[in-house]
């Protein structure tokens, strides 16, 4: 019996895999590697694949009979919100499309167990201090939407079939767990600062107006290690004969501003991180902070690392990549 991750060769995927064989799992990958690499699965075994393909659903029945997978990780989907704002209908055949061709396979091979990348994307900009999960969704953008309709479509197929499934809505995820395991894409505030210091140029900031204590933005940074752990918990949950579908936010329950993780950043690598300011982006919330009640009382999960540790690890594993500083 095996557990598939879809998207195992991305940045949140390939942690998964790494714990879910670290206790002996028999892991089957499926990629496509339009953003993932092969060199960060190990050795599980990785299916090369589309999951948004025309032949998908068939292909997936096919490695899922094969390895005689009981429960799907599902990752794999396309993430940057400028470029969903640009190919609605490309987002939404790779994301809604390629999770309706997992689905549908579970089904047919009688795969019961799916985990699902949500998003807080879903929330676009609520208008509370800590987001629970009862909070209305309003995602303001194609991505967000993608999640939500994904949500909606596994709400469905558990009432059709019987479906048990948690979908884990994602605040802002940084770190590394291993230094070979770092964020690749440059498109999240870590990353962001340190691509711009790797080119000796000054972080960027984009609006210090906003009603906060320092002026810039707040989000919740979770570290992508303790995410991790949370989708096992997922999956052992669900394994547990416990059904329904788990809608549940991984955040800390904490914030910090712009600025805050650019002085850690600074702090951690000695470097100087004095930030150009620019305008404010548009669809950017002031403040995205998540309620993770609801994730401890359910799953008994909580995060173990702070900021310091995701920064430090994120420095840890940019150092060890081929973009060193210094
Ligand atoms: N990184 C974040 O901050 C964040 C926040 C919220 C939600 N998410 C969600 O988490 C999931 C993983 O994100 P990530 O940061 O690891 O991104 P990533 O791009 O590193 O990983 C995605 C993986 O899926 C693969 N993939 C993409 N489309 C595919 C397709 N059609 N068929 C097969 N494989 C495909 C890619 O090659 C890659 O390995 C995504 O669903 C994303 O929307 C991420």
């Amino acid at each position: 019996m095996s557990i598939m991750v879809t998207g195992g060769a991305g940045y949140i995927g390939a942690h998964v895999v790494r714990l879910l064989q670290e206790r002996g799992e028999d892991v089957v990958v499926v990629d496509d590697l339009s953003t993932g690499r092969e060199d960060r699965v190990g050795d599980a075994t990785l299916v090369e694949l589309d999951v948004a393909g025309g032949d998908a659903q068939q292909l997936l029945e096919q490695v899922m009979r094969e390895r005689e997978v009981t429960g799907v990780v599902h990752f794999a989907a396309r993430k940057q919100v400028g470029e969903s704002v640009a190919r609605p209908a490309w987002y939404f055949q790779q994301n809604v499309t390629g999770l309706a061709n997992v689905v549908a396979a579970m089904e047919a091979v009688g795969a019961d167990r799916l985990i699902f990348s949500s998003s807080a994307a879903v929330y676009g900009m609520p208008d509370v201090e800590i987001v629970t999960e009862d909070t209305d969704p309003r995602p303001i953008n194609p991505y967000g939407e993608t999640k939500l309709v994904g949500e909606w479509l596994i709400a469905d197929a558990g009432r059709a079939w019987g479906l048990r499934a948690a979908s884990l809505r994602y605040f802002n995820v940084a770190g590394a767990g291993w230094p070979d395991l770092g964020d690749p894409a440059v498109l999240n505030l870590v990353p962001m600062v340190l691509d711009r210091l790797a080119k000796g140029e000054r972080p960027k900031v984009f609006g210090e107006d906003y009603p906060t204590t320092d002026g810039t933005c707040i989000r919740d940074y979770i570290h992508v290690l303790d995410l991790a752990h949370a989708h096992l918990a997922a999956l052992d949950h669900l394994a547990g004969g416990d059904g329904g579908n788990l809608v549940l936010n991984v955040g800390t329950g904490q914030g910090a501003s712009v600025k805050e993780v650019i002085t850690e950043i600074g702090r951690v690598s000695g470097l100087d991180v004095t930030p150009d300011v620019e305008e404010r982006r548009a669809g950017d919330p002031p403040r995205l902070v998540a309620s993770a009640d609801r994730i401890a009382e359910v799953l008994g999960w909580q995060t173990r690392n702070g900021l310091p540790e995701i920064i430090e690890s994120a420095w840890e594993a940019w150092q060890a990549g081929p973009r060193r500083i210094g």
